[in-house]
Order: C-alpha cells, then structure tokens, then sequence
C-alpha cells in the first residue's frame, strides 16, 4: 500500500513514522508512506496557501489551488482521496478494515479555520475520528494510517487482529503475564488451567461483560 499525506506540518509525522510498527512496515515495504507540504504546491510567489474567507469572519481559510495541485500530481487510477475534517463521518474499525484493502490512500490534513468549500469536491471520503475539534488534520490522519497500517498482511500477527476490540462487535477480553499473583490481584485460575475450550468461553462471556458494562451501543447494533 502506498499513502501520500498532505500538510503544512510535515515534521509532525517524524516521531510517527520512526518509531515501533509503522517504522518496521515502512522498513519491510508492507507500506510506502510519503509525507508533502502542500505548500510546495503554491503558485503564489510567497508560497501562500491561506487567505481570508468571502463573508467575513475570524481565521484564514485553505486555498483551493495548492491542494487541488498536489492531489493531482499524485492522483492514480485507483487512488482513494480521504479529507480529514470534523465533520466527515465518525471513523470506525470497519472502515479500517475497508481501507487496508485499498493501493493508494492520499490524505489531506485541513488546517487554521477551515478550508475552502471547493477541496471537498476532491475526497472520495470525509473522516472525522470524534466529535471534537483539533488544531489540524494531522493527528487524525496519524490515526487513520496507524490502524490501517496495523492491518495490512504481515505487519503484526493475524492472530492478534482476530481478537482486537470491535472486530467481533465486542470490545476485547483482558489479559494478563507474570507474575500470577501481584500485590492480591490474582489471574483468573481459568487461564492457568490449560483447557482452551473453557478459556475461549471465559474470554467471551469477559468480552460481552466487558461490553454491556462500558459500550451496550455496541450490542444493540449487533
Ligand atoms: N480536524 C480537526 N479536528 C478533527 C477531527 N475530530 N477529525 C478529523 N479531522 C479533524
């Protein structure tokens, strides 16, 4: 999987991109990330990407050009365009599960105030990941590569993603290493026992607890 990301921040993504499994799928080539400054894009002699917006109002707003410059210089056949914005639709594993499918993701990360109404035209998908505001689109687009990433074939083990939180619809069951009894708190005896079957059960019945205690939202739409 190739992913073009779009910003006015490109250092932001350093740390993110060299450290732990992103860096390690980057190193084996399970995914090739490339991170652009829109701003490179500009026509504008001063290399302006912003201005104010028609109407009036606090804060400058994302021009139109660099971005619409920058999508098509990368743009391929089979590329999906994603706008990380507030108000796209509320980001879910299921659609992590969607996009790990895809060959080419380009990401644009919205800045300032707002941008120009016109970019949207350009996205294939609007991705909000919460109902909250932040400075810039591009720690939720760290957060939408990060869990796509992760499940892209070899970059961790199968076996780990089967059992993730939300990919049955439950969030996941708890787990526990050494040492068997710390300070009183104790592992449950059934994962000492052995027996797998038992173990699979208890680990269900934790998962739905676990879920009608925090998340009933969950149950209901299953
Ligand atoms: N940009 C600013 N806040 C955002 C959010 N919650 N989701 C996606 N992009 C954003």
């Amino acid at each position: 999987m190739k992913i073009d990301i779009l910003t006015l921040f490109p250092s932001m993504f350093d740390g993110f991109l060299n450290q732990s499994i992103i860096a390690r799928a980057r190193e084996k080539g399970q995914v090739e990330i490339n991170i652009h400054n829109f701003r490179d894009y500009s026509l504008d002699p001063h290399k302006k990407v912003d201005d104010y917006g028609f109407g009036g109002g606090a804060g400058m707003v994302l021009m139109a050009q660099p971005i619409f410059d920058a999508v098509e210089a990368l743009r391929r056949t089979d590329t999906k365009v994603i706008l990380m914005t507030p108000q796209g639709i509320p980001y879910k594993q299921e659609q992590a599960y969607s996009l790990a499918h895809e060959k080419h993701l380009i990401i644009i990360c919205g800045h300032y105030e707002g941008f120009d109404e016109r970019i949207r035209t350009l996205a294939d998908f609007e991705i909000s990941i919460g109902d909250y505001v932040l400075t810039g689109g591009e720690i939720p687009s760290m957060v939408i590569v990060d869990s796509v990433v992760r499940l892209l074939s070899g970059v961790i083990e199968e076996e780990s993603h089967l059992n993730d939180s939300f990919s049955n619809g439950l969030l996941d069951y708890p787990v526990y290493t050494k040492p068997v009894d710390f300070r009183g708190m104790k592992v449950p005896e059934v994962l000492l026992s052995g027996h797998h079957a038992n173990i699979n059960k208890w680990r269900y019945e934790e998962s739905l607890k676990k879920t009608k205690e925090r998340r009933p939202d969950l149950l209901e739409k299953r």
